[in-house]
């Protein structure tokens, strides 16, 4: 079950991939309902996980089903796995570039994306070029990039996971937080990750899927209270059971 309104549902979603004449299924029979919630999607390396975000972005076109937008405002923000900024182009103009090509003035471009700089943390590095960033603030920047055009659905593909410990724990804390308040138009995330401890920590739902052709192998719910905390016996008891979702 869905928390909230239902804002996405993916139905019997399949997608194989054919190369030199081989084909290889990566997406075999995935269907949910997704809310205005938090989910994480959790599984092995090469699982399809990326391929999924893809799908549902519009990248993508899956061979077979159906990706149905409840809401008519389907705009969607994706953080990648891989992201890149221009480097030529200044923080600034790499957040409002997209907007540009959405139709807005160079202005108005501006003056949106001053206002999710300022969201993640980064007034003051506007006039700065990616190169001139650490890790963790360039992903801020992507991040921002992605808030920036409004979307009612962000997707992040393991937005933390080239982050170093320390930087990746407070940029969770402030993405939940950002998310938490309703100071965005982001009413439903969807996170892959690798992270077992991440999943549990941050998201409502953990869609746990199988090695590939990816299926659903079980869903946990999280009925934590938040901030969590990973000493408890209750998250602990959740952490056991998403384990033994992956291994079976
Ligand atoms: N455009 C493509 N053409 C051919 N094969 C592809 C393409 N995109 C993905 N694949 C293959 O599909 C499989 C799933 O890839 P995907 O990137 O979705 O996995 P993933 O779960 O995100 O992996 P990771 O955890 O390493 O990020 C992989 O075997 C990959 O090689
Ligand atoms: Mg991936």
């Amino acid at each position: 079950m869905s928390r909230g309104k239902v804002i996405l549902s993916l139905r019997n979603i399949t997608k194989s991939f054919t190369e030199d004449s081989k084909t290889l299924k990566v997406i075999d029979g995935i269907s949910v309902d997704i809310g205005e919630e938090f989910v994480a999607i959790l599984g092995p390396s090469g699982c399809g996980k990326t391929t999924l975000l893809r799908i549902i972005a519009g990248l993508e076109k899956p061979d077979g089903g159906e990706i149905i937008f409840t809401s008519k405002d389907a705009r969607i923000g994706f953080v990648f796995q891989f992201p890149t900024l221009l480097p030529w182009m200044s923080v600034l103009e790499n957040v409002a570039l997209p907007l540009r090509v959405n139709g807005l003035s160079w202005q108005e471009a501006k003056e949106r994306a001053r206002k999710y700089l300022s969201l993640v943390g980064l007034a003051s590095f506007e006039d700065f070029y990616p190169r001139e960033l650490s890790g963790g603030m360039r992903q801020r920047v992507n991040l921002a990039r992605a808030l920036a055009i409004e979307p009612v659905l962000l997707l992040m593909d393991e937005p933390f996971s080239a982050l170093d410990p320390l930087t990746a724990e407070s940029l969770r804390s402030e993405v939940l937080d950002l998310w938490l308040w309703g100071v965005t138009s982001v009413r439903t995330i969807l996170m892959v990750t690798h992270s077992v401890d991440e999943a549990i920590l941050m998201a409502d739902r953990v869609i746990v899927l199988t090695a590939r052709p990816a299926k659903i192998a079980g869903i946990v719910d999280i009925n934590l209270p938040r901030p969590r905390d990973r000493r408890s016996a209750d998250f602990q008891a959740l952490e056991d059971k998403v384990y033994e979702l992956i291994s079976s």
